[in-house]
């Protein structure tokens, strides 16, 4: 494989798919157009089951096509709702959990993730995930209010107790500030 730090979100799916096994439960906390749901529907396996969230119609019903071309909708839980929301939607512990932060690109930019809603989403994911499990987050910070959500998203990963949760931040030096990070949350077991 060549390439493999060119993209943080392949960097991403490279950490997930170490993790993941076929019966695993997993959630794409912000399906837009569709890529971490297809990812991790593969990855579930037939008696697995990966729970989708976007606040845009649009996106779920993308996906929803998307899913059924490649043989996966029954694997999957589309749910047009907030992820703040997620324990309304997901009673069982979950494997992982994937936030992929911002505008949905080729999307409206006006519709972003927000810090207020987003610090909900992912105190209530760390609750969700099993005793193995990992929480992940790519975060923008090139848009409009980016830079504040980003800034939340750090100082409450860096808030998480070290007996807890390892955390790590992934971020390519060599590039602008704002280029996209990720960041990685496994429970200390
Ligand atoms: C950067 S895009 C996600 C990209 C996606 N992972 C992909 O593979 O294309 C961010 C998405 O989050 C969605 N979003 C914004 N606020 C949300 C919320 N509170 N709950 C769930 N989704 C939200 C947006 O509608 C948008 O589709």
């Amino acid at each position: 494989m060549s390439n493999i730090f060119a993209r943080a979100t392949s960097i991403n799916h490279d950490f997930i798919r170490r993790l993941i096994k076929p019966g695993d439960r997993a959630v794409d906390a912000t399906v837009g157009n569709g890529h971490d749901t297809l990812f991790l529907a593969n990855l579930v396996g037939n008696a697995g089951k990966v729970y989708g969230f976007d606040i845009q119609k649009k996106a779920i019903e993308k996906i929803k096509i998307l899913l059924s071309e490649h043989n996966l909708a029954n694997r999957v839980s589309l749910i047009l709702d907030g992820h703040e929301n997620i324990e309304k939607h997901v009673q069982h512990s979950v494997k992982a959990i994937m936030f992929n932060l911002g505008y949905l690109p080729g999307g409206e930019h006006g519709i972003i993730t927000r810090e207020e809603t987003t610090i909900i989403a992912l105190k209530k994911s760390l609750s969700l995930l099993t005793s193995d499990g990992v929480l992940s987050v790519v975060v923008y910070s090139g848009h409009q209010g980016g830079e504040r959500e980003k800034q939340a998203v750090e100082v409450f990963f860096k808030a998480i107790p070290k007996s807890e949760f390892h955390v790590v931040k992934i971020h390519h030096l060599n590039r602008l500030e704002s280029s996209p990070c990720i960041i990685l949350a496994q429970r200390n077991n």
